[in-house]
């Protein structure tokens, strides 16, 4: 019997001005979990769609199970085993879970649908998924679960078809630690069934976790396979990026100056609990903490999306009435949101457009807009934050999910906000663009501006701030000198409950 559930030959694919696979190939053993990884706009997420169905090759072979394909749909994919679990998930929010997982393929009683049977097959297969699944009912609309149970949904639906391979497109970017440790116990669980699994991660730690061989990719070639057991971080990034990178280094050391913002005993609702911090000039203070801890909650009122029960904010020794993002913008306030598809990007907008929307007003002339001076402001974002588009015209949907995080970021860098706020500015950004960032992050401080960084990464949140706050439950447990002898460790522990 062959050994391989899939083998990709020379596979090449092309969109309007980019060739973003260029002639490569890789396989999958059967049960394996193969990892691909490369920079944003690699071209990680088009061989998958390809594999899936989603998109069609321009040239190359498919062989699966040991005969070549041509699978001209998601819907032929998934009737043969092969499910993609898509980047920004595909679910219906106002459907039920069930109705989700049954979509293309209601269970019928003649011409009608039975929805008896539909409710006794979705909960079969909760069970089948375990414990984490078994969190929410098979009526529940969509809407109402959390990040990690619409992925079960996903799962539910991909294997409810007898599924032989599952493709992952960055699937535990919006997941909490919990979620995502369910996740990998999930699929462990897959591929004891024989599964093969296909992972696209930025994350090298959780390729290391799980993975059993990675493909890098970069710029639509192939780079190479490695084994997990023969490789490590460090080779897998000079892959990636082309050049030898370190890891862990501190990236910015603050020369702090008078308190810029003061913020005074925050509360709302049980989300934000008396919410206490100050942030100075030139500083990078780290928020840290689970996802919910209420970083998100306590920012979202720093910039009038959301309004205080009580509590006060103070600017330049002011104190600020904000009601609205407007009056946060006024008060030279900045926000960039972790969530780019819904409040940080106009997906239909070109990547000028985009990238120069917050300071629409700087390029109108007696009320013409200045479309050169536009192109060449949107053109030096594009080129300092390495953004891969065909070009400054191109709409924004059409770019690679990490080009799309880099242009919601580059949107803010430009105005002249004195302080700004990063939510997960890397969430989803390869290793090099990362460090670009960070460098982009503390030239920001150097010039004055203050700095608050939400940050699930440990690593980032070390190697970024100057004072750490950590969160939980609404409130902050910890206020963190960042010394050289702060550990992970430490941070972590006033995160979770056990102290
Ligand atoms: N539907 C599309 N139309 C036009 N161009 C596309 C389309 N899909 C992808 N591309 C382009 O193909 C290239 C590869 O994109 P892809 O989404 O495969 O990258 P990726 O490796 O998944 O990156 P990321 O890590 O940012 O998700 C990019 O330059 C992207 O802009
Ligand atoms: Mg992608």
């Amino acid at each position: 019997m062959d050994e391989y559930a899939l083998k990709c030959e020379n596979i090449s694919k092309s969109f309007p001005g980019v060739q973003a696979l260029d002639n490569v190939g890789f396989d999958l053993k059967k049960g394996e979990v193969h990892a691909l990884c490369g920079e944003n706009g690699a071209g990680k997420s088009t061989l998958i769609k390809i594999v899936t169905g989603l998109y069609q090759k321009d040239s190359g072979d498919i062989i699966y199970e040991g005969s070549k394909i041509n699978y001209k749909s998601t819907i032929e994919c998934r009737k043969n085993g092969i499910a993609l679990i898509p980047q920004e998930l595909q679910l219906a929010e106002t459907l039920t879970v069930a109705e989700n997982v049954f979509m293309t393929d209601f269970p019928r009683k003649g011409i009608i649908v039975d929805w008896k049977v539909m409710m006794k097959k979705t909960r079969a297969l909760q069970e089948r998924l375990g414990a984490a699944a078994l969190t929410f009912q098979p009526q529940d609309l969509v809407s109402k679960l959390s990040m990690g149970q619409r992925q079960l949904v996903e799962i539910m639906k991909a294997i409810s078809t007898g599924v032989k391979l599952i493709a992952f497109d960055e699937p535990t970017s919006s997941l909490s630690d919990e979620e995502t440790r369910e996740m990998f116990r999930l699929i462990q669980e897959l591929t004891n069934q024989g599964i093969s699994i296909i992972y696209v991660s930025h994350r090298l730690a959780e390729i290391f976790k799980i993975a059993d061989r990675v493909t890098v990719f970069k710029d639509g070639k192939l780079i190479g396979t490695k084994a997990i057991a023969e490789t490590n971080p460090q080779e897998l990034i000079s892959m990636m990026v082309g050049r030898d990178m370190n890891l862990y280094q501190k990236s910015h050391d603050g020369i702090v100056g008078e308190t810029l913002l003061e913020a005074k005993n925050l509360t709302r609702g049980s989300k934000v609990k008396n919410v206490s911090f100050t942030l100075k000039q030139g500083e990078v203070l780290g928020m840290f903490g689970i996802v919910g801890s209420g970083r998100t909650e306590t920012v979202r009122l720093l910039f009038g999306l959301d309004r205080m029960d009580s509590g006060e904010v103070i600017m330049h020794g002011k104190k600020l009435n904000i009601k609205s993002p407007r009056d946060a913008v006024r008060e030279k306030i900045g926000l960039i949101t972790e969530d780019r598809r819904g409040e940080g990007l106009s997906l239909v907008m070109s990547v000028a457009q985009n990238i120069t929307m917050p300071y629409f007003s700087k390029f109108r002339k007696h009320g013409v807009l200045d479309l050169k001076e536009e192109a060449k402001t949107a053109g030096k974002m594009v080129e300092i934050l390495n953004i891969k588009t065909p070009g400054l015209k191109t709409r924004v949907e059409t770019l690679s999910g990490g080009n799309q995080q880099k242009i919601v970021i580059s949107k803010w860098l430009g105005a002249d906000s004195e302080i700004l706020i990063f939510d997960e500015p890397t969430r989803g950004i390869d290793v090099g663009a990362k460090a670009e960032i960070h460098k982009l992050m503390d030239n920001l401080s150097k010039e004055g501006r203050g700095i608050i960084m939400i940050s699930s990464e440990l690593p980032e949140i070390l190697s970024m701030s100057d004072r750490i706050l950590v969160f939980r439950d609404g409130e902050i447990k910890a206020e963190l000198e960042n010394t050289e002898s702060l550990t992970e460790e430490d941070v972590l522990s006033y995160s979770i409950k056990t102290r």
